[in-house]
Parts: C-alpha cells; sequence; structure tokens
C-alpha cells in the first residue's frame, strides 16, 4: 500500500487516479472531513483526516504502508518542518519507498515554494531512505483557472512578463510518471525533472487558446498591484501572496526552462503538448463559461 499526504488537492487527485489504473492499494492522508467524499469517489477506501503538520497523524497514516508519495500542500509556510515531520515519520516507519513531489529549479532562493524543497530533498538525501525526487515544471492545467474571462472576455492575463518563456506540463504526464516510479524498480536515488516538448510564452499560449477557441484572445501584462488586490479579495493568505510576487518578480526578469527528455523517456511515448491539453480539455471546458463543471 501506497500513502499520498495532500491527496485531495489537484495533483493528488490525478496521482491518485494514475496509481489505480496500475491497480496500486492506496492509503490517503487528507485535511478536512467533507475532503473523505472526494476520495470515495476515486475509488479509495483507506483515508486518513487530519494535519500533516502532526506526528501523531502523520504516524497513524504511515502505519501498514510500504511506500509514500509526499505532496505538500501549495504555497505552504511550513513545508521544511512538514517534510521533516514527514521523513523522521517515513524512517521510523520503515517505508521502502519515499517519493518526493517537488519542483523544477528548487534550487532558486529567491522563490521561497522552490528554496525549501531543495532544503527538504536535502533531508530525504541524507534520510537512509530509498527515495526518488520528481521536479514538474509549471501545469497546463493552472490556466484553468482562469477559464472564463479568457472564454467571455478573451484575456489572458499574467502578472509578469509577456514574452518570457517558461516550461510547462501536463499534470496528467507528471501523475503517469508518478505511478510509473512508484511502482517499477530502477528510480532509486533518481531526481527527475518533468517538463513538456514547449517553451511557451503567456503571448504564444494566448496565441494558441485563440486558434483552439476560434476567438481572438490577448496576452496583458498585469501590474503585480492590481494583481495583489485581486488576490487578497479572492481570499489568498498573506504567504502566498507574498510567494507568489516572488515568482512573478523572478518571471519578470528570467526565462523558466528546463529539459523534456526526461519525461519521454520516463514515459516511453512523447510528452504532451500544449495543443493536445487543450484537444482534451476542451470538450469539458468548451468555449463557453456558462458550462456545468
Ligand atoms: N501547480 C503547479 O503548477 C505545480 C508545479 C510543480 C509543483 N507543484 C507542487 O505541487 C504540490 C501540490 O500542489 P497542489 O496545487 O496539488 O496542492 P493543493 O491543491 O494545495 O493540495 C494540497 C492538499 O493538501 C491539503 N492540506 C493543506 N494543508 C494541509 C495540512 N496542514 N495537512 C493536511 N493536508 C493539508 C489541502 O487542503 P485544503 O484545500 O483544504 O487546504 C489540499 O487538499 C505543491 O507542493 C506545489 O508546490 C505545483
Amino acid at each position: 500500500m501506497i500513502l499520498i499526504t495532500g491527496a485531495a488537492g489537484k495533483t493528488g487527485r490525478a496521482v491518485i487516479q494514475a496509481l489505480k489504473a496500475k491497480g496500486r492499494f492506496i492509503k490517503a492522508l487528507v485535511y478536512h472531513q467533507d475532503q473523505e467524499l472526494i476520495l470515495r469517489k476515486l475509488g479509495v477506501q483507506d483515508i486518513i483526516v487530519g494535519d500533516m503538520r502532526s506526528h501523531l497523524i502523520v504516524d497513524e497514516a504511515l502505519r501498514g504502508v510500504r511506500a509514500i508519495y509526499h505532496i505538500c500542500p501549495n504555497m505552504h509556510p511550513d513545508e521544511v518542518q512538514i517534510g521533516g515531520t514527514v521523513i523522521k515519520a517515513a524512517s521510523s516507519a520503515g517505508v521502502e519507498r519515499f517519493i518526493y513531489h517537488s519542483v523544477l529549479h528548487p534550487q532558486i532562493e529567491s522563490m521561497p515554494h522552490h528554496w525549501h524543497k531543495l532544503r527538504v530533498e536535502e533531508m530525504l538525501c541524507e534520510s537512509g531512505l530509498s527515495w526518488t525526487i520528481l521536479q514538474p515544471a509549471a501545469y497546463m492545467q493552472n490556466i484553468l483557472t482562469q477559464w472564463d474571462q479568457i472564454v467571455d472576455q478573451g484575456i489572458y492575463a499574467v502578472p509578469y512578463a509577456l514574452d518570457k518563456r517558461l516550461s510547462i506540463v501536463d499534470l496528467m504526464d507528471v501523475a503517469a510518471v508518478a505511478a510509473i516510479v512508484a511502482s517499477e524498480r530502477g528510480h532509486e536515488y533518481a531526481i527527475y525533472e518533468l517538463c513538456g516538448p514547449e517553451l511557451l510564452s503567456p503571448y504564444e499560449i494566448a496565441a494558441k487558446l485563440g486558434q483552439k477557441l476560434e476567438l481572438e484572445i490577448k496576452g496583458i501584462a498585469l501590474s503585480i498591484d492590481l494583481w495583489e488586490q485581486k488576490a487578497r479579495n479572492a481570499g489568498l493568505s498573506t504567504y502566498a501572496i507574498g510567494t507568489l510576487v516572488k515568482m512573478f518578480r523572478y518571471y519578470k526578469l528570467h526565462e523558466f526552462r528546463g529539459n523534456p527528455q526526461v519525461l519521454g523517456w520516463l514515459l516511453g511515448r512523447s510528452a504532451e503538448t500544449f495543443e493536445g491539453f487543450l484537444d482534451r480539455v476542451f470538450p469539458e471546458y468548451g468555449s463557453n463559461s456558462q458550462r456545468d463543471r
């Protein structure tokens, strides 16, 4: 059995589906009682509800499992402490495999959510556990949060430079790799960068969205102040806002490039392109924001 932490988030759900397709038995750690239902719908029976910052909860979650896929909640101020708690508990429980969901280029110090993941990677290297680290680029799925604005107003808005290119990746490919490394031998002590085949700027993303939707989609660079105001109104935490602002400042100055070769090698096929991703999500999301979700 494999334990998935952060199981009810978008990464956790994708990883669970990929592992279930391989017939793996899954135990899931979720934060709130109402997230149990999400997991039950995915066919997970063994569910622990609780706070992953708690040693007691993590110890209980690790009881009876042979492997763990650790997903820290996005933009969490305690990522290093959580990583330490989970690694220590996994060592005490004697788990055979520890897979850590990290991020592309964790060595970038000016982005705290990257730098904190590097510290967790360091702890893993020194843990004595048999580990694998996955370092995904930004998910293509992130654009779906602004789908209504894209189709209703013809605007794709980002608070950084429109001409800077970023590596992106389809979360479904990341999940497929998670299931492969969790189920096959030979991935012990590996660190894998997971990037899709293209580097795309926000201008290029807007153009591809326009072609797919047969609409004129304009790439717009929001000011960081305006983005911050919107994020505060939407209820994002102060820590998450501060961390994202640091990331946007980085993206303003630098491109964010990784290498796509490893992902294709692990999948044994070409990784998904952005157009392929749009073809897949289009039937569900479509060109009308008034659809059912
Ligand atoms: N998004 C990307 O493009 C991308 C790319 C590369 C790597 N990553 C990394 O992927 C990881 C997962 O991202 P995600 O967007 O899937 O995460 P997420 O949606 O934040 O999901 C994490 C889950 O953990 C739960 N949670 C929060 N605090 C918890 C706690 N103290 N104890 C137990 N559970 C808790 C959340 O519940 P609530 O919803 O109730 O808070 C949520 O269900 C992050 O570490 C992120 O840095 C993301």
